[in-house]
């Protein structure tokens, strides 16, 4: 029996979009992810180096919430004057970051700490520098109504401003079958921040793909430096499968204890109270670390130069200073490898960039 391709290609098709519902959207430029089932979860399919993602129940992703979570981002309207969205701060183009040494937000107001990458932040146990937030969904609630980021009265004024935008009202109705919520514009922003993730360094190369010229011999050399001499894999973690290069943990290495610094930010401490972590930070990824300059919670380190002299004086002393920081005696060639081998954890293939 002959079936006609008017038939068939109904079938082709949906078989298609269900194995990949991006690709249903392909037009509202989102949609690199590729979702998936396994184990009963819903998961996003990682690129090389890192580990699929698995989306939290309560907030599954589907095309339509990613890409309102996406147009969410990008827009200004989620700040009280129009003029700072999470793009502001978090530009793709530099691995979502500001490349300031603190953020600027609504009326040229600074912040008090860097702006660590999106891109990939889906992959930390908790977000910001202090782990304050525990999900993304969490996450994303703070800056809109943080009066120096985005500046909103309140929630409340943020969602009712929205419910004034016609498109906003639509698609909130498709996507959640009901009226804005701020815990439904949190949602829609996290399935979206899902989506970015990026991986395919030459790093990944080398190491995952068993790509041998992948990165150079210099880089290498530092990365024997990285696993041994310079002890960085001990917080900047990586496996036989996959490399987040983050223990997911808090450590104080001393950054902003330096002389002249009366108050110092005592991150981890703010959160938890307990003495032990007072200047105890995130260990940040290192990925695409070439574009997210300068360094660390305070942009203190200028060039990946300047990050490498600083561990190798062994951080700044201060009373609870993390016991892996010690004076490494590094050499200027060796200095130079673990540079090189960071610059391999860039990637050029960063989502919306
Ligand atoms: C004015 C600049 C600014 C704006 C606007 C802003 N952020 Fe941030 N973002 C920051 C800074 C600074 C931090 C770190 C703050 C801290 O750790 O206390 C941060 C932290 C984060 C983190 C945590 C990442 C990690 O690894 O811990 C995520 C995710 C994030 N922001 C997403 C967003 C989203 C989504 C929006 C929009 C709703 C947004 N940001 C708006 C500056 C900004
Ligand atoms: C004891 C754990 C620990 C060790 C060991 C360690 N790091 Fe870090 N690293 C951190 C933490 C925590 C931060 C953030 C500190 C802060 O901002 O206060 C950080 C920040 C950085 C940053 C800045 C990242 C950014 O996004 O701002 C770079 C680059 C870096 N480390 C590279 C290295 C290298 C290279 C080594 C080895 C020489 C190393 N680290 C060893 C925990 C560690």
């Amino acid at each position: 029996m002959r079936i006609h391709f008017s038939v068939l290609l109904p079938i082709v098709l949906s078989l298609l979009y269900s194995l990949n519902p991006c690709l249903a959207h392909a037009d509202t430029g989102a949609m690199e992810c590729v979702i998936f089932n396994e184990d009963g979860r819903q998961k996003v399919k990682a690129p090389l180096g890192l580990p699929d993602l698995v989306i939290p129940a309560d907030n599954l992703m589907t095309p339509e919430k990613i890409a309102l979570g996406e147009k969410l981002y990008f827009d200004k309207r989620l700040s009280f004057d129009d003029t700072v969205s999470c793009a502001t701060c978090h530009d793709l183009r530099l691995a979502g970051t500001d490349g300031g040494a603190v953020s600027t937000g609504i009326k040229g107001q600074k912040g008090g700490r860097s702006a660590p990458p999106s891109v990939n932040a889906a992959y930390m146990d908790t977000q910001f520098w202090d782990g304050r937030a525990p999900t993304l969904e969490e996450q994303a609630k703070g800056p809109p109504a943080n009066p120096i980021e985005m500046g909103m009265p309140s929630h409340q004024f943020l969602v009712d401003k929205l419910k004034g935008i016609e498109d906003y009202k639509k698609r909130f109705q498709a996507v959640f079958g009901g009226e804005i919520t701020m815990d439904n514009v949190a949602k829609a922003i996290a399935a979206y921040e899902r989506t970015l993730l990026s991986g395919n360094s030459p790093f990944d190369r080398f190491r995952y793909a068993g790509e041998e010229d992948a990165i150079s011999e210099q880089a290498m050399a530092g990365m024997g430096l990285f696993v041994g001499k310079a002890r960085c894999v001990t917080c900047h973690q990586f496996t036989a499968s996959h490399a987040l290069f983050t223990d997911n943990n808090f450590h104080n290495l001393g950054v902003g204890f330096d002389t002249g610094n009366e108050k110092p930010d005592l991150g981890r401490y703010e959160v938890t109270g307990r003495e032990q972590d007072k200047g105890a930070f995130k260990t940040p990824s290192l990925r695409n670390i070439a574009l997210t300059a300068p360094y660390m919670h305070d942009g203190s380190d200028k060039t990946l130069e300047e990050v490498v002299e600083f561990y190798d004086k062994g951080g700044h002393p201060n009373p609870n200073l993390d016991g892996g920081m010690m004076p490494l005696k590094l050499s200027d060639n060796e200095k130079a490898a673990l540079v090189e081998f960071m610059k391999s954890l860039t990637s050029s293939d960063i989502p919306g960039s």
